[in-house]
């Protein structure tokens, strides 16, 4: 089984988010049973907990449901269990490699190398900004969400 797990700071907005969007993608390509997904953080603030109010609404009106979702913070097994690792901006990527086992093999990067059209690298954080920055936070999620799923329907097609 093909595994990802998404990378935040809180686990709260925008990772969960991503969980939640690419696990629809999944779901309607016929792969929520082939590939596994999850999300963390890099902080450990808001463990235990579900995500932002925001992220939530802001999904639900794509048709995306966040609800269960609890917030939890990366540990080391995850380099072993997950084979992407990615992270939403150069920040929590510095801080994975940081944490990131020399023996472990998954793929640590940026969610949004799958997204090269996108104006961005980063998913921007939008915790302390306004609505809006829930929508941009989809838009990106939603673009690179389509180029892993490329990517991992790819691997599963090569023997
Ligand atoms: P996230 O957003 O990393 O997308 O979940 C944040 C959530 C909470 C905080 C920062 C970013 N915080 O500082 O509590």
């Amino acid at each position: 089984m093909s595994s990802v797990l998404f990378v935040c700071l809180g686990n709260i907005c925008r990772s969960p988010t991503a969980e939640g969007v690419f696990r629809s993608f999944l779901r309607q390509a016929g792969l929520a049973e082939t590939i596994r997904v999850d999300s963390a953080g890099t902080g450990a603030w808001h463990m235990g907990e579900p995500p932002d109010i925001r992220a939530q609404d802001a999904a639900a009106l794509r048709g995306y449901e966040l609800s269960a979702i609890k917030s939890r913070r990366v540990r080391t097994e995850d380099f072993f269990e997950f084979d992407y690792v990615l992270a939403m901006d150069w920040s929590n990527l510095q801080e994975l490699r940081s944490l990131q086992p020399d023996d472990s093999s998954s793929t640590v990067s940026l969610f949004l190398d799958y997204a090269p059209a996108a104006p961005t690298d980063e998913v921007p954080d939008p915790y302390y900004g306004s609505g809006e920055g829930f929508e941009t936070v989809l838009d990106l999620v939603e673009q690179a969400s389509v180029g892993l799923l490329k990517e991992l329907q790819t691997k599963l097609e090569k023997p």
